[in-house]
């Protein structure tokens, strides 16, 4: 099914033409890691079914189980037998032989992160595999990130450290001036991973919408949210508002694929053909992906029923 009243997404042929089209329209590109088959196919699935595009990223974990090539191989593969919107990114990639080797392979995008480091560590760091990875492919779209947003896509029991480091206008001017990013990933309230309150549901994680459109002013490059797993609805739509053009969605889906799988092995002990226990996992992690790019793209409401 194709969503009745969306704008034709197929003439959209590159990553950056995709992040160009969705800003005019107000929406936001949904980004959703895979790190095995049975989450792409899922993220693929939901995109056949709505229509919009979607940036497939992985991790360095992810793409050394998935591997990295392999991946790339598999998404081109998809992209050309549906003629889609699909893009690839190299999410996290912490040196320059990861993010070289991503560009090799054929990602369309390199999230490049030493945001670890002293802020002017970051930017040399960041400026060097910038312009290693342009000099490979000149059309890759490069993503660099600052500001303390906390590591993994997992449940958590208490929110990790203080997330205090919030990204500043005028750290994200300088940074992007100094090592021509295309994308930047600040810290405007975002975490990585989920509370246990958060799958229950029962918390919701909120962001500086302020300082979002402050950071878009003062950068004047394209936005990227990380940590979006949890994240309040009307959140996320002021977010898009504001300015944040790429969202990162990881541990919702992790959730969902967990649980599925638990129950379809749980339902038939004695299965054991891989693809009827997997499928209704790939269905969970599905509806997950659907629903999150229909909200980024203004089809549902604060309350996730459709509008
Ligand atoms: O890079 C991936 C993400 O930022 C995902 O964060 O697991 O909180 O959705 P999340
Ligand atoms: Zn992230």
């Amino acid at each position: 099914m194709t969503t009745i009243g969306s704008p034709n997404h197929m003439n959209i042929h590159s990553l950056r033409n995709a992040l160009t089209q969705l800003e005019k329209e107000g929406s936001g590109l949904g980004h959703f890691n895979v790190a095995d088959l049975v989450l792409l196919k899922a993220v693929i699935a939901a995109a056949t079914d709505t229509g919009f595009p979607v940036l497939v990223g992985a991790s360095e974990g992810e793409r050394e189980f998935f591997g990295t090539r392999q991946l790339a191989a598999v998404v081109k593969s998809l992209r050309e037998e549906t003629g889609l919107p699909v893009f690839l990114n190299a999410d996290h990639t912490h040196s320059l032989q990861k993010a070289v080797e991503a560009a090799h392979a054929g990602f369309d995008s390199v999230g490049v992160d030493f945001s670890a480091f002293p802020f002017e560590q970051n930017v040399a760091h960041t400026k060097e595999v910038v312009q290693a990875i342009k000099a490979v492919n000149p059309a890759i779209v490069a993503e660099g990130e600052i500001g303390d947003i906390g590591t993994g896509s997992e449940i958590k029991e208490t929110a990790q450290g203080d997330f205090k480091k919030l990204t500043t206008p005028e750290e994200a001017r300088q940074f992007v001036d100094a090592t021509g990013i295309d994308v930047l990933a600040p810290a405007v309230g975002n975490m990585h991973g989920m509370l246990k309150s958060m799958v229950q549901g029962k918390a919701k994680k909120h962001l500086d919408l302020e300082r979002i459109a402050q950071i878009k002013q003062a950068a004047g490059i394209f936005l990227t949210l990380h940590g979006g797993s949890g994240t309040d609805d009307e959140h996320f739509r002021k977010a898009v508002a504001a300015g944040i053009n790429i969202i990162h969605i990881n541990t919702e889906l992790r959730v969902a694929w967990r649980r599925s799988l638990g129950e379809s092995l749980v339902r038939d002990p004695n299965e054991v053909v891989p693809y009827k226990v997997l499928l209704p996992v790939v269905d969970s992690v599905k509806q997950v992906v659907t629903s999150r790019l229909r909200l980024f793209h203004g089809e549902l409401d604060a309350v996730g029923s459709v509008a």
